[in-house]
C-alpha cells in the first residue's frame, strides 16, 4: 500500500469514528451478469486485507457471493438462516465469522419465502425490514456490503433502503443511457420515500471484451456523458481468466497475474473509498 492509499484509509477511519457506525454499500444494477457479486466478494477479500471490519450480506437466494467466499474462507452455517433472522426480527444469529475482520450473512434458498412473509405488510414496513434489523448491528462494523438480485423486488428494495451508498457495475459495451436513467429513477423513488441519505458512488465499468475499438468508443461515450456529474469510475474492471480460476479454487496471491488482477479490484475499492470520503465531507 502506498502513502496515498494509507492516507485514504486513515481518513475513512476518522469519518467512521465520528459516525460510530458502519457505512453501508450496495453493489447493484438491474442487469444480470455484470460482475456485481464478484465485485462484492473481491471487496470482502480486500477490505479484510486492509483491516477494515466488514459485514457482507448476501441477499440473493442463488447465493453467488456466499459460494464464492466459501472457496477462499472456511465457515459453518449460521445458527439461524438469513430468512429465519428476517422473520424473527434478529439478524445476529444469522452472522458467521470468516476472519477476525470479516463476517457474512450467508444467503439461503429460504429467502424465496420472503415475498410471502411480507405480502400483507405495508410497502414501507416491507421495504424497511433489513434496514431496521441492521440498526443494532451497524456499530460493530466499518463497512456493510450488500449483494442482491438484478431485478426490482422486495430483495432489492430492502437493500436500497438499508444502504448509504450504491455502486453500479455496468457492462460499458452494452449499456444504454435509458437503462441507466431507469435504474436511477428507481433509486430516487425509494430514496424519496424511505431513505433520504442514499447516494450513488458511481458506475464501475466492466469490460468483457477489451480489444475491440467500438467498446473503447462506448466507454469514451459513457465518460463524456457523465463528465459533469463525474459518476463513472476512472478505474475499471476487465474480464480476466484469473477470476475464473479464483472462482473454482479460491483467491491466491502468488501465481501468475494474481497481483495484477487483485490490484485491478483494489484500485476500484480505493476509488470507492475516495469517492465516499468526498461525499461524506459534503454532508
Ligand atoms: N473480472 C472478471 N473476469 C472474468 N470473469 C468474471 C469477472 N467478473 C465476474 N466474472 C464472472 O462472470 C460471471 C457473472 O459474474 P457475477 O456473478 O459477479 O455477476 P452478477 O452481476 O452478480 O450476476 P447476477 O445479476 O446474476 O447476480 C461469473 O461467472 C463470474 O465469475
Ligand atoms: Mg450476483
Amino acid at each position: 500500500m502506498d502513502q496515498k492509499e494509507k492516507k485514504l484509509l486513515n481518513n475513512l477511519k476518522i469519518i467512521l469514528k465520528t459516525k460510530k457506525e458502519a457505512i453501508t454499500i450496495l453493489n447493484n444494477y438491474f442487469k444480470g451478469g455484470v460482475g456485481k457479486s464478484k465485485l462484492s466478494s473481491m471487496f470482502a477479500y480486500i477490505a479484510d486485507k486492509f483491516n477494515l471490519k466488514v459485514l457482507m450480506i448476501d441477499k440473493d437466494l442463488q447465493g453467488t457471493l456466499t459460494k464464492d467466499l466459501a472457496k477462499t474462507f472456511k465457515f459453518n452455517d449460521p445458527r439461524k438462516n438469513f430468512y429465519e433472522g428476517l422473520k424473527n426480527g434478529n439478524l445476529t444469529t444469522s452472522i458467521v465469522h470468516l476472519t477476525e475482520n470479516l463476517d457474512l450473512i450467508p444467503a439461503t434458498f429460504d429467502l424465496m419465502l420472503l415475498p410471502k412473509l411480507t405480502r400483507s405488510w405495508t410497502f414501507e414496513n416491507e421495504s424497511k425490514l433489513l434496514s431496521e434489523l441492521l440498526k443494532p448491528i451497524k456499530k460493530n462494523y466499518d463497512l456493510i456490503i450488500i449483494d442482491t438480485v438484478p431485478t426490482p423486488s422486495v430483495y432489492t428494495n430492502n437493500a436500497i433502503v438499508a444502504s448509504d451508498y450504491v455502486m453500479i457495475p455496468l457492462q460499458a459495451e452494452e449499456e444504454s443511457t435509458n437503462n441507466i436513467q431507469n435504474y436511477i429513477s428507481y433509486l430516487l423513488d425509494l430514496q424519496e420515500q424511505f431513505n433520504p441519505n442514499l447516494d450513488m458512488v458511481g458506475f464501475v465499468p466492466y469490460l468483457v471484451n477489451t480489444s475491440s475499438s467500438t467498446i473503447k468508443a462506448n466507454l469514451e461515450e459513457l465518460y463524456s456523458e457523465h463528465k459533469e456529474d463525474n459518476l463513472v469510475f476512472k478505474n475499471i474492471i476487465k474480464r480476466s481468466n484469473r477470476i475464473s480460476t479464483w472462482s473454482k479454487n479460491g483467491i491466491t496471491e502468488n501465481k501468475g497475474y494474481d497481483k495484477k488482477v487483485l490490484s485491478m479490484y483494489e484500485k476500484v475499492f480505493l476509488e470507492m473509498i475516495e469517492r465516499i470520503i468526498h461525499l461524506e465531507e459534503e454532508k
